[in-house]
């Protein structure tokens, strides 16, 4: 297949790129480098299933593809609150475009969004009923209420236009390509908090029809399964249509 994806330079994107082209689909990584680095895609550079565009995905391009994976977004507080204006747009611009790209070429879509569209929770493990306790004014807001709209827009695009698409909540995650983690936290801390998080996320329930959820907090190549899996769970639902 031909797949996008967007924030392929980063760092989970990076690694969803190596997975896809190892499972030998075609993969367009789009990226304006703006949190992510070259460095992460050097290694995919010569497969020559691979390309990257350096573009920021909140401006039209063309391109096609038969699923489009939706990652661009600064991730960590450092990235966010040093980018605001850029994290609210990549969300919400942005999704609109890559929505309005899938709706045109009937390809599928998966939004990640994130585990922070429940602000800061009153209820511990979160339920995909929990609504969340989120500040729309706080620094904060620039990433958790953008990512927020980012799924509501993806759900208007489900119901409204039959899309074929996916949402994902991410949780905390780290490993290699991860400049912002291995450099501001305390590796054992890191790892304590992963493990807390992991067998929190063990004791959650499974996710509600039409919007999947990732409750794999700090394990890279988890989370990367999990984007794959529901990747994999939409194109089985479109191969069957
Ligand atoms: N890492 C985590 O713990 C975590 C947790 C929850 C959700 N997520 C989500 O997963 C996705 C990837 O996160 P990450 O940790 O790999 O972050 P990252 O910052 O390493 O990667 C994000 C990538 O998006 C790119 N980007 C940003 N704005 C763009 C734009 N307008 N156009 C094109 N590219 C743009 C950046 O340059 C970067 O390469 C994000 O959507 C993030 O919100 C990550």
């Amino acid at each position: 297949m031909k797949i996008v994806v967007t924030g392929g330079a980063g760092f989970i994107g990076s690694h969803l790129c190596a997975r896809l082209l190892e499972d030998g689909h075609s993969v367009l990584c789009v990226d304006n480098l703006l949190t992510g680095s070259e460095q992460n895609i050097d290694s995919m550079r010569a497969n020559p299933h691979f390309t990257f565009l350096q573009h920021d995905v909140t401006q039209p391009f063309n391109f096609a593809a038969e699923a489009i994976f939706h990652l661009a977004s600064p991730a960590s507080p450092v990235g966010y609150m040093e980018h605001p204006i850029e994290t609210i747009l990549v969300n919400s611009q942005g999704t609109y475009q890559m929505l309005e790209q899938a709706r045109k070429q009937k390809a599928l879509l998966l939004f990640s969004s994130t585990s922070e569209a429940y602000g800061d929770p009153l209820v511990h493990p979160q339920r995909e009923d929990y609504w969340g306790n989120v500040n729309p004014i706080g620094p904060r807001a620039c990433y958790d209420e953008s990512k927020r709209l980012g799924e509501t827009l993806t759900m208007e695009y489900y119901r409204q236009f039959q899309l074929n698409a996916r949402i994902v909540r991410i949780f905390n995650t780290y490993g290699p390509n991860c400049w912002h983690y291995l450099s501001l936290i305390p590796p054992v801390r890191c790892l304590t908090w992963g493990i807390r998080k992991s067998i929190q996320c063990l004791s959650s329930p499974r996710p509600l029809s039409g919007c999947a959820r990732l409750h794999q907090r700090s394990f890279l190549n988890p989370a990367v399964s999990m984007i794959q899996n529901v990747g994999d769970q939409i194109l089985v639902k479109r191969s069957r249509c």
